[in-house]
């Protein structure tokens, strides 16, 4: 888990917003961060802090001059022991006051006591947010290098739509990681990743499509992202799955022959192509201009063969590292042994996806890495996530060697 003993700090300002704050706490601990909250006086007024309290599982801050016996001058302590430091919701208050260098309660004071990175949520009514004097102060602490969530648009507390919603707690988090955990690992270099199943159409309401959920490639492109690197994510059907954070582009393609066209437009340019998606060899020879009706007991389609799209990158390849998948449900070594050899890769992630934990559906995945030089690292049942930033690590170090 990427925020495995990561600590936090939680600053939590008064807006309505601030009951999400204990989602954000409680989701904070499930990927195994230590979370300590900092609450303004108002923030008490929306949440107590009893309940941050329990949902940290650490005793929380409010006053500068409260007896919390944990912490010696308490504002320094929590300023030095924040990996990062978040405020969510943060009121156009609390923004104005850091940029205006103001320390007046605990809150004010540890941010900007602290060295961590600091990660701004703000929540408020639009025309707050929209105010120049709101978004001249967010643009202020920007340049000193604070980072900003933009508020979610929709119906807000005080009855109005607009800008000005606090981000998911979900959506949050990622943020949260994503400052946590970059690495320089593939600063510089430019990757495509493909993900998802591909759709060849029957008739203009019918496809053929796959189990593909998406979820190994997207996890690849998070991690590339993460890694430092340009990332052009290439989405086919997904089960529906969110752009992770971070990345250059996402582009959404239907059929195997518009997957090709992108990849094949990003290609001369690129440093790194991960071939995760779960690609249609067929597809009908001459969908309907009209929908099939039905009549025959029996309906015979004539198929004709896609492009191979990685083997055609295998066939042009100069300085590109190619790694590519082998979705298999018999001899996974051999059938991915040829595969690598055939279409002329740098490395193949093999998986029998008939096996229990890997494969399409689901969050894990059993791998098998492949290389030319014919050795072979078999590795256990793993999330897809880290699987995904093992496949990273391993493509960059073949990156480093060309
Ligand atoms: N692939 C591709 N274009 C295709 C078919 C597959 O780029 N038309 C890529 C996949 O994204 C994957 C790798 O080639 O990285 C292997 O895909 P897989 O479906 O396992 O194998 P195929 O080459 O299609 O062979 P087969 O279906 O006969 O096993």
């Amino acid at each position: 888990m990427l925020l495995e003993n990561k600590n936090v700090v939680l600053g939590i300002t008064g807006g309505i917003a601030a009951f999400k704050a204990a989602e954000i706490a409680s989701q904070l601990r499930k990927r195994g961060a230590h979370v300590k909250c900092i609450m303004t006086q108002h923030a008490t007024e929306f949440i107590t802090p009893l309940t941050m309290r329990e949902i940290s599982g650490n005793p929380v801050a409010v006053s500068m001059f409260g007896d919390i016996p944990e912490f010696n001058v308490e504002h320094i302590a929590l300023a030095q022991w924040a990996d990062v430091f978040v405020i969510a919701p943060a009121t156009a208050n609390i923004i104005g006051k850091i940029a205006g260098g103001i320390a007046d309660d605990m809150l004010s004071t540890t941010v900007m006591a602290t060295k961590a990175p600091v990660l701004i949520a703000p929540a408020m009514n639009t025309n707050m947010y929209l105010n120049p004097i709101v978004q001249d102060n967010i643009h202020k602490l920007e340049q000193y290098g604070y980072e900003f969530i933009t508020p979610a648009s929709g119906h807000l507390a005080c009855g109005t739509t607009g800008i000005g919603r606090l981000p998911e707690p979900a959506e949050i988090i990622d943020h949260i990681e994503w400052i946590v955990c970059r690495t320089n690992l593939l600063k510089g270099k430019k990757v495509i990743v493909t993900a998802g199943g591909t759709r060849e159409p029957i008739d203009p309401v019918r496809f053929i499509g796959n189990h593909s959920s998406g979820r190994m490639g997207f996890a690849i492109a998070k991690a590339a992202a993460f890694a430092g690197a340009e990332v052009t994510l290439v989405a086919g059907t997904t089960d529906n799955l969110k752009t992770p954070v971070g990345l250059a582009r996402r582009i959404d393609v239907g059929s195997t022959r518009d997957m090709k066209e992108v990849v094949d437009s990003y290609y001369d340019t690129c440093d790194l192509v991960i071939k995760a998606a779960a690609v249609a060899d067929y597809r009908s020879a001459h969908p309907a201009e009209n929908k099939i009706k039905k009549s025959d007991e029996t309906l015979t389609l004539p198929m004709t063969k896609n492009p191979d799209i990685l083997l055609g990158l295998g066939q042009r390849k100069k300085h590109q590292v190619l790694v590519g998948f082998a979705a298999e449900t018999t001899h996974v070594l051999e059938y991915g042994a040829a595969k690598l050899k055939k279409k002329n890769l740098d490395m193949l992630v093999a998986n029998d996806v008939s096996a229990e934990g890997a494969g399409f559906k689901g969050t894990t995945n059993i791998a098998t890495f492949l290389f030319p030089d014919g050795s072979v690292e078999k590795l256990e049942k793993m999330g897809k996530d880290e699987l995904a930033s093992l496949i990273i690590q391993r493509a960059a170090a073949i990156l480093a060697k060309k």
